[in-house]
C-alpha cells in the first residue's frame, strides 16, 4: 500500500469513527457547554456577592432625613389648607417610602425584621388615611391622620430599638422658601 493510500484509509477511518460517534459527541459537547455555563454563572454570582459587600447601599439614616423633610412639608401644606400641595407632598412621601423599601429592604438596622415588609405594613394605612382626609378637604381629619402617620413613624423607630426618635408635628417649617398658602383664586 502506498503512503498516500494508507493516509487515505486512515483518514476514512477517522471520518467513519467520527460519523458513528457523532451523536454521543454532540451530547457530551452540550454537557460540557452546560458545565462551563454553570461554572461561569457561579463565578459571576461570587463576583456580585463580593461587589455587594463593597458597594454599600444608601444609608438608612440619610434616607430618613428625606422622610423628615417630606413629613414636615406635608404638615405645612395641609395646615394651610393648600390641598393640592398637600396631596402632592403625601405622594412624594409615599414615593420616598417606596424608594427606601426597594433600595434598603434588608436594612441591618431593622433585623431580624425585614424593612421591605415592616415599612409598607405600618406606613401604607397611615398614608391612605392622610390621602382620604385631603380628598375630603377636612382639616380636622387631616390633623388626626397626620398625628397617626407620625405615630407610625415613631412605632417603627421603637421596633428598631430607637425609641428616642419620636416624630411629631413640626412647629416651624424646615424651609420657608416654598409657599404653603394656597394661591389666590383666579
Ligand atoms: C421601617 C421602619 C421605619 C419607618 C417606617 C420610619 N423610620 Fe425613621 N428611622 C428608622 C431607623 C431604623 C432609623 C435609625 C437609622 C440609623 O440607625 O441610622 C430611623 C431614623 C430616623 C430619623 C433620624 C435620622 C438621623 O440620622 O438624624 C428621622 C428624622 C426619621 N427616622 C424620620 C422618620 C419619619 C419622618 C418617618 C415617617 C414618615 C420614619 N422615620 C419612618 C426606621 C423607620
Amino acid at each position: 500500500m502506498s503512503i498516500r493510500s494508507r493516509w487515505l484509509l486512515s483518514t476514512m477511518a477517522v471520518v467513519a469513527a467520527c460519523a458513528c460517534c457523532a451523536a454521543p459527541a454532540a451530547v457530551s459537547d452540550k454537557r460540557d457547554d452546560a458545565a462551563a455555563l454553570a461554572a461561569e454563572i457561579a463565578a459571576l454570582k461570587a463576583q456580585v456577592a463580593a461587589l455587594q459587600t463593597q458597594v454599600r447601599g444608601p444609608e438608612l439614616g440619610q434616607q430618613m432625613l428625606e422622610l423628615q423633610l417630606r413629613h414636615d412639608r406635608l404638615w405645612w401644606a395641609g395646615e394651610a389648607g393648600n390641598w393640592n400641595l398637600a396631596y402632592f407632598m403625601v405622594g412624594e412621601l409615599g414615593e420616598a417610602l417606596r424608594g427606601i423599601e426597594q433600595s434598603n429592604g434588608d436594612a441591618a438596622e431593622l433585623q431580624p425584621q425585614k424593612l421591605s415588609e415592616v415599612m409598607p405594613s405600618v406606613m401604607n394605612p397611615a398614608i391612605a388615611r392622610v390621602q382620604d382626609a385631603l380628598a375630603r378637604q377636612d382639616r380636622a381629619a387631616f390633623a388626626r391622620a397626620y398625628d397617626d402617620l407620625s405615630a407610625a413613624c415613631t412605632g417603627c423607630h421603637e421596633l428598631a430599638g430607637n425609641p428616642m426618635l419620636v416624630i411629631q408635628r413640626p412647629r416651624t417649617p424646615l424651609l420657608d422658601n416654598l409657599r404653603y398658602a394656597p394661591p389666590p383664586a383666579k
